[in-house]
């Protein structure tokens, strides 16, 4: 119950953008991944769901590699993803309870009883109790994303990725977003990666910290670790301040 990426390269035309990337994500642990923007953090996680295709090196998920899968048996390793997308990607022309539940009607033995009781659940769980017949246009940003949560963790993934789940949002909200990710990981045990420059969520709720940069990890450690780092790329980031990052190879 792992995601493994193994030297995993991907281009875009000239545009080399992960350059032997590896990463490991234990059963139940949560793993943040932090970097500038435009660094592959995205395209990194696009391809833990096979949504994108290295060009070189391997991806594993469950003890599967993805290179090799049938479309069939791909959708079916997607399942037991979450997939938390970056702008919450909710159909605009769906009620709330509509978008929460898109998973579960892909469940044969699914009832519409049970699956309108797992969407109560979900909300509650992101504490949008009530917001069942809502619209997204009816929502804040912040309330989009606790949407976008509960869509991702109504069928019960054991894998959970979040794609900068706090981003453009205020303070508070980001508070709440970050302890729902603890939360979550606590109450349903998932191997989690979370993708984010904000490095404050990073040391929250991540068990390991890695940091991308130039298409490779670049360091990868315990918050402690990384806070104690003397890498001046890694310095460079966590203190923003691009002239270390740009300093060093
Ligand atoms: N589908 C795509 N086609 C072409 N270029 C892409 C595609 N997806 C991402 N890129 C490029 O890959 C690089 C990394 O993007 P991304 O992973 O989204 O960065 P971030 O770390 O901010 O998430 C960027 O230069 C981006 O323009
Ligand atoms: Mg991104």
């Amino acid at each position: 119950m792992s995601i493994v990426l193994q030297d995993v390269h991907k281009a875009f035309g000239s545009n080399q953008v992960l350059r032997g990337f590896s990463l490991e994500v234990h059963e139940g642990e949560t793993v943040a991944i932090v970097g500038q923007s435009g660094t592959g953090k995205s395209v990194a996680l696009k391809h833990v769901v096979g949504l994108l295709k290295p060009d070189r090196g391997e991806v594993w998920v469950d003890g599967v590699n993805l290179g090799q899968l049938a479309v069939e048996r791909l959708n079916e390793i997607r399942r037991h993803v979450g997939y938390v997308f970056q702008f919450a990607a909710l159909f605009d022309s769906l009620t709330i309870e509509e978008n929460v539940g898109l998973g579960l009607r892909r469940i044969p033995e699914m009832t519409e009883k049970a699956m309108a009781e797992r969407v109560r659940e979900c909300l509650a769980l992101v504490e949008l109790e009530g917001y069942e017949s809502r619209f997204p246009a009816e929502l804040s940003g912040g309330q989009k994303k606790r949407a976008g949560l509960a869509r991702a963790i109504a069928t019960q993934p054991r894998y959970l990725l979040y794609d900068e789940p706090t981003t453009g949002l205020d303070p508070v909200t980001t508070t709440v977003i970050n302890r729902l990710i603890m939360k979550t990981r606590e109450e349903l045990k998932v191997t989690t990666v979370v993708i984010t420059h904000d490095m404050e969520s990073a040391y929250l709720v991540a068990d390991r910290i890695g940091m991308i940069h130039e298409g490779v990890i670049r360091f990868m450690g315990t918050p402690e670790e990384v806070r104690a780092c003397s890498d001046p790329v890694v310095r460079g980031f966590i203190e923003g301040k691009p002239e270390l990052l740009e300093g060093a190879g």
